[in-house]
């Protein structure tokens, strides 16, 4: 069992929470994942890791109370207890296996939209520990779903905040943040890595495309039991078929095909739209854990 050590509300519907998970804690990196099970009935739910202690045993996570099962996990407290905790799962960013001598050279812009902000926070923060100063955006629709901006500062060289609604920081979403940096303040960037909201993630492609920057994006929201074993992860990078939650969770947001990413995940929500996929996909497709298969 896995005992909740500590849990805040950082915005509405939005929870961190500290689990007791030792060797979690001691074996994982920035860019992976831990899947989340509450009890013998509760789904499993993969969640990005937003930090870790390995003195101390623990694994942070952050997640929006959407669904029953988030729902029903936001409701647990201090000293409670998860029945699974499995991880770490899925590829570490691939900043990590770089030089950090060769990353020092480089101008690195990390994009957080949202929730998306806790995944890029550990990464950030192993920046910092290797020597590497970034700049981060964090954009959330207004004021009060900000989240992690003083724990960013701590770790980041510039932290440049934005809110569609212009209730605080610079006004716009993310991509109107990239312009202003890239055009108006001479800002020059070899790389962005930007975790948000699939539609997020998709027109800072487009705009990273048009600046020549290379970017990488985290396609952990179209995941469902994180396992390769369901077949919703699967999307399209290049030419070649990939599963989000094996071959990723991180990719050449230049290569990915958003909008199919998009309609497929709309597609996977029912039984019809899962059989036009099994039909569609064929071998490809995976399936069983939806129930497709079967
Ligand atoms: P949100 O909808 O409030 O968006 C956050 C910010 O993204 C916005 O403020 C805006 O600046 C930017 N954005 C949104 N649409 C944009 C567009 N079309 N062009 C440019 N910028 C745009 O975010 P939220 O409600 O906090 O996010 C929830 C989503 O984040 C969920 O779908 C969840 O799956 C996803 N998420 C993704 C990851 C990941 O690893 N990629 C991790 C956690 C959560
Ligand atoms: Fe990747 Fe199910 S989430 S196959």
């Amino acid at each position: 069992m896995y005992t909740i050590l500590k849990k805040e509300i950082l915005a509405p519907n939005i929870y961190l929470m500290d689990i007791k998970a030792p060797r979690v804690a001691k074996s994982c990196y920035p860019g992976q994942f831990v899947i989340v099970k509450m009890d013998d009935k509760g789904e499993r739910i993969p969640l990005t890791i937003c930090d870790y202690d390995a003195e101390v045993g623990s694994v942070t996570i952050v997640f929006q109370a959407m669904g029953t099962s988030t729902k029903r996990m936001a409701e647990y407290e201090v000293g409670d207890e998860f029945k699974d905790f499995v991880g770490p799962l899925g590829c570490k960013s691939e900043l990590i296996d770089e030089e950090p001598e060769e990353l020092k050279k480089k101008n690195i812009l990390f994009v957080a939209g949202g929730v998306g902000t806790a995944p890029v926070y550990p990464q950030v923060k192993w920046m910092k520990n290797h020597g590497c100063d970034v700049d981060c955006i964090i954009g959330a629709r207004n004021s009060d779903l900000i989240i992690l901006e003083e724990e960013m500062k701590k770790v980041a060289k510039n932290v440049y905040v934005t809110t569609d609604d212009g209730s605080y920081g610079f006004k716009g979403n993310v991509n109107d943040c990239i312009k202003d940096l890239v055009h108006n303040q001479g800002k020059t960037y070899d790389l962005v890595i930007a975790i948000g909201p699939i539609i997020m993630m998709k027109f800072v492609s487009i705009l990273t495309k048009e600046l020549g920057i290379r970017t990488i994006v985290s396609m952990n929201p179209i995941m469902v039991d994180g396992t390769g074993m369901c077949g919703a992860c699967r999307l399209t990078v290049g030419n070649e078929i990939k599963f989000a939650c094996v071959d990723g969770p991180e990719f050449d947001g230049h290569l990915v095909d958003f909008d199919e990413s998009m309609k497929r995940q709309q597609m996977y929500k029912s039984e019809e739209g899962r059989a036009i996929l099994k039909e569609k996909e064929g071998a490809t497709h995976k399936g069983g854990g939806c129930g497709c298969s079967e």
